[in-house]
């Protein structure tokens, strides 16, 4: 049967929370359980992937796609150490790429659903750019990876509150009234005194009614973040994510599952800094079991069944706007 991918991103905001150092070892999972994997670096503007893999020059990048030099995805793939495991470089060299143009990242966005594999971790770079979230709103799986630090936490909030935001302007964007009200909505200062989502959604019922508001309560509520919290240092710093996961209901009105939390692993930094590639890490290392237990997570308790998302591609890039 030809099936699409599973696309799981991975974002969160800050820079250093270890977004990469997750993605890498989620996608070995994957992989170990002979799911054929494509770990891809979207961090256009700081691509690091590959030496995290151990691999200094990547023959081929993300840039050869699109500059044109290769026509698919495929062709750019990189055989990596692991069985099942491929990469796609980023290019950090190319500054252009860091802001794509609409067109370009449309066109990306269309050709992870084509590649031959069974998952696709995206790495998105960090902030709160539209680029990283529209890459994190087109995926399947959104997770979200923080540390116990609070201006950590500040930013995972941030992070799905802009997504929840460019969302909505997404869907009001065939609506100009309403388009403007998400705008004013926005700077949390605003003069109609809209703090939150549920106001928001309020104010907009009050205005354009129950017709309009119901399907846009219904897209925002699909959001559905999960939450990582990385590089915990003892018990009471597990819970982090929980903090994102309450507020996040409180004032985005989002449901978030948590995946619970990564050990701070010394051996982790070391490799990293001596640019040995992670898969050869011991893999009863305390993080490789914590990531361990997260793929497990994913891959089993969600509500929405692999099967399912299978059949429903979410990758609706018709309501991405420029
Ligand atoms: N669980 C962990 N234990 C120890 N060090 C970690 C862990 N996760 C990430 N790091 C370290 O944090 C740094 C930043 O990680 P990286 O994945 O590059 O972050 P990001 O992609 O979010 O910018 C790396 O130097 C890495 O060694
Ligand atoms: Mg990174």
């Amino acid at each position: 049967m030809d099936s699409v991918p599973i696309i799981w991103a991975v974002g969160g905001g800050k820079g250093g929370v270890g977004k990469s150092v997750v993605s890498t070892i989620l996608a070995f999972w994957l992989a170990r359980m002979e799911k054929r994997t494509v770990l891809i670096d979207v961090d256009l503007g700081g691509a690091n992937l590959h030496t995290l893999l151990g691999i200094k020059s990547p023959p081929r990048t993300l840039n050869d796609f699109i500059t044109r030099k290769f026509g698919s995805l495929e062709e750019i793939c990189i055989d990596t150490e692991a069985k099942n495991l491929r990469l796609i470089s980023g290019s950090s060299e190319v500054l252009s790429l860091a802001n794509p143009h609409f067109s370009q990242k449309v066109k990306l966005i269309n050709h992870f659903s084509k590649l031959d594999a069974d998952y696709v971790v995206v790495d998105l770079g960090a902030g709160t750019s539209f680029n990283v979230l529209d890459f994190f709103l087109a995926a399947h799986e959104k997770i979200m990876v923080l540390t116990p630090e609070p201006t950590s936490i500040q930013n995972a909030y941030i992070f799905v509150r802009n997504a929840v935001y460019r969302k909505l302007s997404r869907l009001s964007s065939k609506n100009p009234s309403l388009q403007a009200l998400v705008k004013i909505a926005m700077d949390p200062k605003n003069e109609l005194k809209v703090r939150t989502i549920k106001e928001l959604f309020e104010f907009i019922q009050e205005s354009s009614g129950k017709d309009v508001v119901a399907p846009i309560e219904k897209e925002i509520g699909e959001i559905r973040p999960a939450v990582i919290t990385n590089m915990v240092k003892d018990n009471k710093e597990k819970n982090a994510g929980r903090i994102v996961q309450i507020v996040a209901e409180k004032y985005l009105m989002i449901q978030s599952t948590n995946l619970g939390s990564v050990f701070h692993d010394r051996q982790i930094f070391s490799m990293v800094s001596d640019m040995v590639s992670l898969i050869t890490l011991d893999q009863s290392s305390h993080a490789f079991a914590n990531i361990y237990e997260i793929v497990t997570k994913l891959l089993g308790d969600r509500d929405v069944s692999i099967e399912d998302k299978r059949k429903h591609p979410s990758v609706k890039t018709e309501n991405l706007i420029s």
